[in-house]
């Protein structure tokens, strides 16, 4: 059995870099006074190291007293948030991702100049709650091309067009395609950040070649999830799983290629764990 890994895969910059502020906190600072609001990134492991590390990972800002520190997410925090945190004296560890605050910025611009913004993104996911509570609500969201044939929105003369950061390249292009069929001025931002578009041209060019997919990476993480997606539409029996136990045998049956990826937040060490487990599965076969 042959095992490929992904041409790109792991950790991003934004990641990467909100987990270093966020240990550079704990370095500098008492544990007890640092809080954390959710999850810093979507991945349990990551998660139950800083819990370990003494952080107290809290479900709402009011659980954070005043002058304590409170480390954000790399999705962004909601306004609501920031402003609590201002009146309580709450001091801000700023981890959102460069790319996340610049999708901010340019919907800012879009309704600074008068722009209807429409956004393909999850409703339900902490980038787009955030980017939302920063321009009062004042946007479409689609989860897809359908969604603009289904529903019945009034469609301005001027629309701005963005995307969460981890969607999907070419479902942007289908709907830059009809959304001319609706309006006069369309200006479109490809705010699908790099590391994003790279890991899901790799997962693709991956799932061809192969047998299997294994995507390593936080159920509940978005940009995973969209990996899980692409690999099973190219037609590969695809599982996501999170760590080594949620192998099993019956995976590696009659497989020759098996190919290996994750999602911008899983640390290498939990993929090359899954990597050495899938080697001593196959030596017990
Ligand atoms: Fe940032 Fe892209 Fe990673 S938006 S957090 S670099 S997936």
């Amino acid at each position: 059995m042959e095992i490929i890994k992904a041409k790109d895969i792991g950790f991003c910059f934004g990641v990467r870099r909100a987990i270093k502020r966020a240990e550079n906190a704990i370095a500098h600072l008492p544990a007890n006074d640092l809080y954390m609001l959710g999850e810093i990134i979507h991945n349990p492991q990551v998660i139950r190291e800083f819990k370990i590390k003494g952080i107290n990972i809290i479900k709402e800002i009011s659980q954070v007293p005043s002058n304590k520190y409170l480390i954000t997410r790399a999705h962004g925090i909601v306004k609501r948030e920031e402003d609590y945190a201002k009146r309580n004296n709450i001091r801000l560890i700023d981890t959102i991702c460069p790319y996340v605050k610049k999708l901010h910025q340019i919907a800012n611009f879009l309704q600074r100049e008068g722009y209807q913004i429409i956004i393909l993104g999850d409703i339900n996911h902490p980038e787009i709650r955030s980017l939302l509570s920063y321009i009062d609500h004042r946007a479409y969201i689609i989860q897809s091309i359908n969604d603009i044939k289904c529903q019945s929105f009034e469609f301005s003369k001027k629309i701005g067009l963005l995307s969460q950061t981890t969607k999907d390249l070419k479902e942007l292009y289908k709907i830059i395609k009809i959304m001319f069929n609706y309006t006069d001025e369309l200006r479109v931002f490809n705010t699908i950040c790099k590391a994003t578009r790279l890991r899901q041209q790799a997962t693709r060019d991956l799932a061809k070649i192969v047998d299997l997919m294994i995507v390593i990476g936080g159920l509940n993480s978005a940009n995973t999830q969209r990996l899980v997606h692409l690999s099973k539409a190219v037609g590969v029996e695809t599982y996501h799983i999170e760590d080594e136990k949620q192998l099993n045998i019956n995976y590696f049956r009659n497989k020759r290629k098996i190919g290996i990826t994750s999602g911008t937040s899983t640390p290498d060490y939990v993929t090359e764990k899954i990597v050495k487990k899938i080697r001593e599965l196959n030596h017990n076969y």
